[in-house]
């Protein structure tokens, strides 16, 4: 499986914060944001992944994570010249994917919950065993500014609707995707939206109508964090310091993962802890290291 995360997009409603630096390079409390969705690509067992970002903001991703061998990964990187939609992913990332299935994260969603990791590895073998497509549900009380999923008793997808004024439920659609190989070609048949996009959504009505589509929930005790405002992102910046302090443990420390997964060998950390400097992040690591 091949991971992508979609690191483009305006940002316009985080502006002046986005009108130089890229959303998904804000910091959230002690690391950029796009290490959040990077580590559960992580999580997932994928190892090959694709950044698409803006030909503006795309050099920065690639001074950030390179060729990502440091973590025992491999980057690729692609330009979205502009936001025309989440289904373009696949459309830009074609070769990448090859015949692969593929995940999509978008590079400004942050989950966090005991159990995600059974969670991801649940989802990529519906895809691979059941060729089904997988996506999320979180519950929400402002569902019309998402896309919106209406299950019915067993947890079968009753319809999907993007940005519905009148929602059919509250579960929201997050930024979290698996789907078969055959999703390029999906996404090859998606026409813009009336915003003029190539909406996620529209897949996701494609693989529902051929019976092919997976919601899992994400239970009580998830957190889902979406960043896209200046109020949400100070809120997910409290989230995770509170639960790094709590827990000791950090969030999304995706060298941490790489060195337990074992992706990296201990001189390979060394290596990303002597990177790190005197900062808070590299004593954690040193942490990592000596248990
Ligand atoms: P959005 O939050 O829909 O858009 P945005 O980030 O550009 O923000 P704003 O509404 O403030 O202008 O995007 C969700 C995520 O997907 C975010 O990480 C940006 C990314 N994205 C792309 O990379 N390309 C796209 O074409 C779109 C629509 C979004």
């Amino acid at each position: 499986m091949k991971g992508i995360i979609l690191a483009g997009g305006a940002g316009t409603r985080l502006h002046p914060l986005t009108k130089v630096v890229s959303k998904q390079l804000l910091p959230v409390y002690d690391k950029p944001m796009i290490y959040y969705p990077l580590s559960v690509l992580m999580l997932a067992g994928i190892r090959e992944i694709l950044i698409i970002s803006t030909p503006h903001d795309l050099p920065n991703f690639r001074q950030l994570f390179g060729d990502g061998s440091k973590l025992g990964l491999s980057f690729s990187y692609a330009e979205q010249p502009s936001p025309d939609g989440l289904a373009q992913a696949f459309m830009i990332g074609k070769d990448f994917i090859g015949n692969d299935n593929v995940c999509l994260v978008l590079g400004d969603n942050i989950f966090y919950g005991a159990g995600l990791k059974n969670l991801l590895d649940r989802s990529v073998k519906i895809v691979t065993e059941e060729g089904k497509a997988v996506v999320f549900g979180y519950y929400v009380d402002d569902p019309e500014r998402y896309g919106v999923a209406e299950v019915d008793k067993k947890g079968n997808v009753i319809s999907i609707e993007e940005k519905p004024k009148n929602p059919k439920s509250n579960f929201a659609v997050v930024g979290l995707y698996f789907y078969p190989n055959s999703v390029i070609g999906v996404a090859k048949s998606v026409v813009p939206s009336d915003r003029g996009e190539l909406e996620i959504t529209s897949v996701n009505e494609d693989y529902l109508k051929k019976s092919l589509l997976k919601l899992q929930t994400l239970s009580r005790g998830f957190a889902w964090l979406d960043t896209g405002t200046h109020e949400a992102m100070s809120e997910a910046t409290e989230f995770v310091k509170a639960v790094e302090k709590r827990t000791s443990l950090k969030i999304a420390c995706i060298e941490e993962i790489s060195y337990l997964m074992k992706l990296i060998s201990k001189e390979q950390l060394e290596h990303l802890i002597f990177e790190h400097g005197k900062s808070a992040y590299g004593d954690y690591l040193k942490k990592v290291l000596s248990q």
